[in-house]
Formats: structure tokens, C-alpha cells, sequence
């Protein structure tokens, strides 16, 4: 696991935004798994710079979601698709046939889970998977005990997670309670994950994650098992880690071609 430390959510989301793009310009049809959130905001706007200004081309690029809620039509202004139509996708150009976000209506939710999960292995599976972090540690929506194995599937949230999200909506009560969102197995198998939290509220759940032991109650230490892993946090968010040092220290020293 690389740790990256920066002074603010900006610059993290640069670094970011060079990780994805050295993607795409080394595999213009790669696949992208994408998180919603507040988090990932300045990624995208960074994603939509790199298009529009220096040209990168995302043509020939597929997305996979990692989460919908359940019950939400596609264009209600809280579903996770009109999110990412309105902070991404609009300022791309992926076709939307190569756009795929699990549908939080569908009739028959375990056939439209397993056919998600299809879907991503005829793509090819996912090169890059983009994460935000739950303040309780979850990855999607993968909630605390979540089964580190799980696939794409129903979800409840917890009170914790409602909560968070009821800024979103118009008032608390109408946050659902059920979600589709892929499993932990899922997001294991990307081939790279990049995992993104600023703010101190995110402090326990990154320092648990990337410091404590691997449990489901913290579902995002899995990533501790995963052998390409990224985590780019502000200064709120890495403050309760204990090596910061160390990683501060891995960065100052990186050979240059690893560097971004
Ligand atoms: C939701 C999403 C997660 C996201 C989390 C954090 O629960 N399902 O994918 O990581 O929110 O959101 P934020 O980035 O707004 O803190």
C-alpha cells in the first residue's frame, strides 16, 4: 500500500488525476470503476480538465459504479447516476453505452447484480478502481461486517451512514435505507485501487484502515490484501496514522520513475 500525504484536498486530487491519466494514456480503452461521495469531486474536475485542456481522450473508456441507492430513479437529483452525469460524465466524452451505474429500480435486484458483476468481467474487469471512505470504514457501500468476499448485491445502511448522506437530501428521512453496491470481492479484484479521504472526520477509519488489523468492521482494510493499492489523504485525514513518517519518508526517496 502507498500512502500519500499532502497538505490538501486539491493536490491530493492532482496526484490523483496523474494516476488516472497515465492510465488511460497507457490503455485509452482501460476500465475505470468510480466512486460518488464529496471526495472525489476534485478528481473529476481534474479528469475534465485533462480532457478538455490537454486533450485526453476517454473515448474509448468503460466505467462501472461502485453503488446506487435503491428505490431512486436515475435522474432524482440524489441518485448516484445524476451525480455522476452532472460532476463527470457531462464533462466527458465516454459514450454512455460504455457508462454503467447499478439501477436503483431495477425489478429483479439479484439478477441485475449478478448481471453487473457479468458486465464487468466481458469488459475485461476493472484497471482502476476509485474509492472515497466512509466514516465507519466502509468502501461503497459495504457496510461494517460486510463479507470481505461479497460480490455486487443489496445493502443495508447503517444509522452512521444515513446520517452522513442526509446532506444530500432534501430531509433526513428520505435517505434509504437499501443500496446496491459491489461487494468487497468486487473492488478486490481491480487491478489497481485509489483510495481517497480528506477531512478529519475520516481519520479514524483511514488510520484503521491503513494501520489496523484486517477486519469486516472496518471493510476498507481489506485493502491491506490487495497487492496495488493508492490512498491519497489531506492533513485532517492522516492524522491519526502512526507512520507518517515512514511514508513521508518512502515519498521524499521514490526513484524517479515512480514518481507522478
Ligand atoms: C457514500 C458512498 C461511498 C463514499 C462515501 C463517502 O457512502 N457510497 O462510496 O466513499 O459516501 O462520502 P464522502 O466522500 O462524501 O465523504
Amino acid at each position: 500500500m502507498e500512502v500519500l500525504l499532502h497538505e490538501n484536498a486539491d493536490g491530493a486530487s492532482v496526484v490523483a488525476g496523474k494516476i488516472v491519466a497515465r492510465l488511460v494514456r497507457q490503455k485509452p480503452n482501460a476500465v475505470l470503476g468510480l466512486a460518488t461521495g464529496s471526495t472525489p469531486l476534485g478528481l473529476y474536475r481534474e479528469l475534465i480538465r485533462l480532457h478538455q485542456d490537454e486533450g485526453l481522450d476517454f473515448s474509448q473508456v468503460t466505467t462501472f459504479n461502485l453503488d446506487e441507492y435503491i428505490g431512486v430513479d436515475g435522474n432524482h437529483p440524489c441518485s448516484y447516476r445524476r451525480f455522476m452525469m452532472e460532476n463527470l460524465f457531462s464533462g466527458l466524452n465516454i459514450p454512455e453505452s460504455q457508462i454503467h451505474i447499478p439501477d436503483g429500480l431495477a425489478s429483479d435486484i439479484p439478477a441485475h447484480c449478478e448481471a453487473y458483476e457479468e458486465a464487468i468481467q466481458v469488459a475485461g474487469g476493472i484497471d482502476l478502481q476509485v474509492l472515497g471512505i466512509g466514516s465507519d470504514g466502509h468502501l461503497g457501500f459495504n457496510e461494517p461486517t460486510s463479507s470481505l468476499a461479497s460480490r455486487t448485491r443489496i445493502k443495508t445502511l447503517t444509522k452512521e451512514t444515513r446520517e452522513d448522506n442526509a446532506r444530500f437530501f432534501e430531509r433526513p428521512e428520505d435517505v434509504p435505507h437499501h443500496c446496491i453496491t459491489m461487494g468487497m470481492g468486487t473492488i478486490l479484484d481491480s487491478r489497481v485501487c485509489l483510495m481517497l479521504a480528506f477531512g478529519e472526520n475520516k481519520a479514524s477509519a483511514v488510520a484503521q484502515a491503513v494501520e489496523g488489523p484486517v477486519s469486516a468492521m472496518i471493510p476498507a482494510s481489506a485493502l491491506q490484501l490487495h497487492p496495488h493499492v493508492h490512498v491519497l489523504l489531506d492533513e485532517g485525514a492522516a492524522r491519526k496514522l502512526t507512520r507518517k513518517d515512514y511514508y513521508e519518508h518512502v515519498y521524499d526517496n521514490k526513484p524517479a520513475w515512480q514518481q507522478y
